[in-house]
């Protein structure tokens, strides 16, 4: 799928997540000899341009970026692949760029609670992800009511809103200071680089350049 992106022909433009993967995703390409500079990333600017031309990136919500990466407004993206499994785009990705390492975990209050919830016929799980958390309780034929929550998703067992969540885990501090467990690791994620289906047709050389820059093989 592409649109007629506003951007020139010959530049590759990268969708970056505001938020934690953004530091990391800018240094993975520095290396690749993309640099944006810091007076920019500081302003409130949401379109950059690396300092040596050759690519621009837009700013998005981590949601957003397998989005714009899809109409083909980014010809790539950086993304985590619990978003990109949650937004089941159709998308390209050629890369695991190993940063932003964190599980996808079905949690709640500590056993026996655990082993109870096999006997409610209809489990509550809160979720900043309810796609992926409705294919697991299918998979497992739990009937679940999936709750889509924004965030502070642990809030919603403290509070009795749910049974469960099914949640991203990284350090498990959260988990750990609200007194709740992971019962079930379901996905373990970390940062994909993405590509548009077109893009990767139309500017290959670029977009291989890019690749052998920061994986030479
Ligand atoms: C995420 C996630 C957990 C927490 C897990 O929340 O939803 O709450 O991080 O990290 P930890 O295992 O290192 O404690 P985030 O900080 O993105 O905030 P949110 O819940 O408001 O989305």
């Amino acid at each position: 799928m592409n649109t007629s992106p506003p951007f020139n022909a010959g530049e590759l433009i990268i969708a970056l997540a505001k938020g934690k993967l953004l530091a990391p995703a800018l240094r993975w390409l520095q290396a690749a000899g993309y640099v944006f500079s810091d007076d920019e990333l500081r302003s409130r600017k949401l379109m950059l341009t690396a300092a040596a031309g050759g690519m621009r990136a837009i700013l998005v919500k981590a949601d957003d970026v397998p989005i714009y990466v899809e109409y083909g407004i980014a010809d790539l993206g950086i993304v985590g692949k619990d978003t990109l499994q949650e937004s089941a785009a159709e998308v390209f990705e050629p890369l695991d760029l190993g940063f932003g390492r964190c599980k996808i975990a079905v949690a709640g209050w500590p056993a026996p609670t655990e082993k109870k919830l096999h006997l409610r016929s209809v489990v509550r799980v809160g979720t900043k992800y309810p796609q992926i958390a409705r294919a697991y309780f299918d998979r497992i034929g739990v009937q679940a009511e999936i709750i889509a929550l924004q965030g502070s998703v642990e809030l919603s067992v403290l509070t009795g809103l749910a049974d469960v969540i099914v949640d991203i885990v990284e350090t498990g501090a959260t988990l750990r200071e609200n007194g709740l467990i992971v019962y079930q690791e379901i996905l373990t994620s970390s940062a994909r680089l993405i590509v548009n289906k077109a893009s990767h047709k139309l500017k290959l050389a670029a977009i291989d350049r890019l690749l052998h820059m920061v994986n030479p093989s």
